[in-house]
């Protein structure tokens, strides 16, 4: 390891967060991305090894099933690979002094909340997958309070398609857009997730559980049409402007159950990096000049 840069593991490297934050970091540290292919969270020992075996200083575990409606039908995989495999590297860390850095999710509160969750908010999940990720959660913390979990919400950015790329492009398309918008969160941009989960690496920063999502609270429809609107002040040739309201309960296609209202306060991140999180306006609007720059605001 160069002296100065530290050794830095990421699972879930191909995914969303993951993929941002390998670019992120590669100018701070010798950074290790793993996808399923070279570290399988399905088997949390042989990833416990591989944390054994590279000594890193930091573990950050972006991984998991994400997709909350299959959690619901393969449970025991959800489990292993949410929950068991979080709390295997977490030891593993433990063992070799990493910090790990687990990222976890507003679904590990009911949702029916009327102010945004603190950090200390007791979490109540109405799903598996939330379930599974507050076991995750639960497990990390029990093999070390230096370790850190870090909650995020709706999650977009350049490297995977989301909610608000497919608003846009629908509306590219000429086709109606439609959107839940008796729901409520807080976006989280990969990119500003990435920036301030560096306070992190200090091992002076506090352990325990973050919030780390950008400011304000927004239904899926506020979000869909935010995003339009500024791709179409960008100059996109965005043909649908208005987004139509949907309610949650007409969504029928859905089988796990969602927290109705899971926006988070950050407090305790925007303490530790001495600034508030910008605004998710700001977010989208950066977002959308970025894809911009690079060609992709136009129908696919
Ligand atoms: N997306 C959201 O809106 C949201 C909201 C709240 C919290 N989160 C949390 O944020 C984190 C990152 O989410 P994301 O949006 O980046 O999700 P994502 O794009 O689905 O990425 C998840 C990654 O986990 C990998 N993975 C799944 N099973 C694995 C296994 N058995 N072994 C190794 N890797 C495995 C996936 O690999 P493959 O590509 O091979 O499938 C994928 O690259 C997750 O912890 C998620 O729970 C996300």
């Amino acid at each position: 390891m160069t002296p100065g840069r530290p050794k830095i593991l990421i699972y879930g490297a191909r995914g969303r967060l993951g993929a941002a934050m390998v670019r992120t970091y590669a100018a701070h540290g010798d950074v290790r991305a793993l996808g399923r292919a070279e570290s399988d969270l399905s088997d949390p020992a042989s990833c416990a090894n591989r944390v054994r075996a590279e000594a890193p200083a930091i573990v950050i575990n972006s991984a998991a099933l994400t997709n909350v409606d299959l959690c619901e039908t393969e449970r025991d995989l959800a489990r292993t690979v949410n929950a068991d495999a979080a709390g295997a590297l977490a030891r593993a860390c433990t063992e070799v002094g990493a910090r790990l850095i687990q990222i976890s999710t507003d679904y590990v509160f009911s949702g029916q909340a009327q102010e945004p969750y603190a950090e200390d908010a007791a979490p109540e999940p109405i799903s598996w997958y939330g379930q599974t990720k507050l076991e995750g959660e639960q497990q990390v913390m029990a093999a070390d309070g230096q370790h850190a979990v870090v909650r995020v919400a709706w999650v977009f950015g350049p490297d995977r398609d989301s909610f608000v790329d497919k608003a846009v492009q629908t509306s590219l398309r000429g086709e109606p857009v439609k959107a839940v918008a008796d729901k409520w969160s807080s976006p989280s941009y990969t990119l500003d997730i990435a920036g301030a989960l560096r306070a992190l690496f200090a091992p002076s920063a506090p352990g325990g559980i973050y919030h780390v999502c950008n400011r304000g609270v927004c239904t899926w429809r506020d979000w869909a049409e935010e995003g339009i609107t500024v791709a179409a002040v960008l100059g996109a040739p965005v043909q649908t402007r208005t987004v139509e309201p949907l309610r949650l309960a007409d969504i029928t296609a859905m089988i796990a159950k969602r927290p109705v209202y899971s926006p988070m306060s950050c407090a305790r991140i925007e303490a530790l990096i001495g600034r508030p999180m910008r605004s998710w306006q700001e977010a989208v609007a950066d977002y959308l000049r970025l894809l911009d720059e690079e060609g992709r605001l136009r129908a696919d």
